[in-house]
């Protein structure tokens, strides 16, 4: 099948061309990230502009932006138009930050481990690791969020019991 220029694209096609499986444009289609209208027949197209929401998507990923993040982004994106410049430059503004926030969260793990190379000792109050921010230590020493079990509770007496 030969395409005109402005044709809308069969999903065979979209892809052929972003290398992105069928079943995931059907999941980013119920994710509402792309959005596709029916033939006659039924048949699944594609605006060609969906192609460059398909590879921002693909670039996300690669960023390890999650596709709740990328759904947040692109409901300030037109769905019917092309975006324009500036919308894509807000995005990856967005996405820039985002990176730069977990950049920091690395550094901050990087430190901590640093410390705990050679210790060992998985300390609940020493190791940052282990137990980051500590917020129950303000409440003293020794376990604070038990509550009574089941063993714990008095037993209803069976039968057996009053036989034994
Ligand atoms: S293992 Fe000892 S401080 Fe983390």
């Amino acid at each position: 099948m030969s395409l005109e220029p402005d044709d809308a694209l069969p999903i065979g096609e979209v892809v052929r061309r972003t290398g992105v499986a069928a079943s995931a444009l059907h999941y980013y289609e119920q994710m509402g990230l792309i959005a596709a209208h029916r033939t006659s027949g039924n048949q699944r197209r594609y605006a060609r502009h969906m192609l460059r929401r398909i590879s921002l998507i693909l670039v996300a990923k690669r960023l390890g932006i999650g596709l709740g993040d990328v759904r947040d982004v692109f409901t300030t994106l037109p769905m019917e138009t092309v975006p324009t410049i500036r919308d894509w430059q807000r995005v990856s503004q967005r996405w820039r930050t985002q990176l730069e926030e977990r950049k920091r969260e690395i550094e901050q793990l990087e430190r901590e481990l640093t410390g705990c190379i050679g210790c060992g000792c998985l300390s609940m109050s020493a190791c940052q690791l282990l137990n980051p921010g500590d917020e129950l230590a303000e409440q003293g020493p020794g376990p604070r969020r038990l509550v009574p079990s089941a063993q714990s509770r008095p037993r209803p007496r069976r039968e057996l019991d009053v036989i034994q």
